[in-house]
């Protein structure tokens, strides 16, 4: 089977087997069918991309449903199936009342890759409306349950992301049947600036705009969002960022580390707009790549290189890939 309609960037790769399990039942079942194939799973594809054919099994997850577990006088659990849309999710709890997503508005891809790498944007990280997440085990085929801790989430991050050992089959969630807008991120403060009290409704929208605004369709013009994560440094490498860039975005984490803009180094490093006959930085976004013209995913590596080397030579900084690379 053709990767390109299964990967946001449309690079061509073939996979050898190919499946789209609608139940736990039936993805435990090919798993035992195929115990010794190379398997990949692959949500809606929007944080990847191919270089060569894929030479095993690729589980397109297809389990459907949201279900209310319990509900109190402040909250309510939910639990979503792998293969729901994450924003049709987002939005579902949205109309309910429920809060606590609202700010993960219209990040592409699915429930079930949401806790891979703990999708995050404007100041919330999925982790923390996740109670716990159901997963089969890639080897054995057996269902295991993970609790919050369990998933040892971190930014980007999390224990199916390093382990791969795991396929989300749903995620349960813990949201909130009040709300009040708390100001977290510079950008959708200035967006609810004229609003009140904003409404979950209007901060999804207000999410929706910025979105909209700063990130290219990836329908119109194939890219994979967020290329690469933000860098961590620790005091010495702040230091000595600064002594280069003094106008550089620093965010303290925790005590001892700092984050700073991907974006902002590539902008610096001259690359905002710039590209080659098919491959190239947004114009609007520093962060993100995207494909004008290639079906090739070595064409796409080739760009993320120069530009790595760029930062690394100007600012001393290794920028990593966010987005995956088969
Ligand atoms: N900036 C620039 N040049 C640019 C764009 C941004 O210098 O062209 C600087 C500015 O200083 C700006 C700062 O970067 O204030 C932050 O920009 P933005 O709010 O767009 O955030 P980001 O760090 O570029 C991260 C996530 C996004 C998420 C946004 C919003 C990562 C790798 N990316 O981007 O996630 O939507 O914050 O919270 O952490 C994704 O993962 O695919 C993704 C889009």
């Amino acid at each position: 089977i053709q990767l390109q309609p299964y990967n946001s960037f449309r690079t061509k790769a073939r996979a050898k087997l190919f499946c789209e399990p609608g139940s736990v039942e039936e993805l435990s079942k090919v798993l035992r069918i195929y115990p010794d194939e190379p398997k990949l799973v692959i949500g809606s594809g929007c944080n990847l991309f191919f270089t060569k054919d894929f030479d095993g099994l690729v589980i397109h997850p297809a389990m459907r449903g949201i279900c209310l577990l319990s509900e109190n006088d402040s909250t309510v659990e939910l639990e979503a199936a792998a293969g729901e849309d994450w924003d049709d999710f987002v939005n579902y709890c949205v109309k309910k009342g429920y809060a606590g997503i609202e700010n993960l508005s219209l990040i592409p891809g699915t429930v079930g890759a949401a806790p891979i790498q703990n999708i995050g944007a404007y100041g919330t990280e999925v982790k923390d409306a996740i109670v716990r997440v159901h997963t089969v085990n890639k080897n054995t085929g057996k269902p295991e349950t993970f609790s919050a801790e369990a998933c040892e989430f971190g930014y980007r991050d999390s224990i199916f992301k390093r382990t791969r050992q795991h396929i989300v089959t749903s995620v349960v969630f813990r949201l909130s049947k009040s709300f009040a807008y708390m100001e977290k991120y510079a950008d959708l403060n200035r967006e609810l600036a004229s609003v009140a009290y904003p409404s979950l409704q209007q901060v999804r929208e207000a999410i929706i705009r910025i979105r909209r605004c700063k990130l290219p369709d990836p329908a119109e013009l194939p890219n994979a969002g967020s290329f690469f994560k933000n860098p961590l440094l620790t005091m010495e490498e702040k230091e000595r960022l600064l002594t280069k860039l003094p106008d550089a975005p620093i965010y303290p984490i925790g005590t001892d580390k700092f984050k700073t803009s991907a974006a902002f180094l590539i902008e610096k490093a001259g690359y905002k707009g710039k590209r080659n006959e098919s491959v190239g930085i947004y114009e609007r976004h520093a962060l993100i790549i995207v494909n004008y013209a290639t079906e090739n995913g070595s064409d796409i590596i080739d760009f993320m290189e120069e530009v790595q080397q760029a930062v690394d030579e100007k600012f001393g900084i290794l920028l990593e890939p966010e987005v995956r690379i088969y």
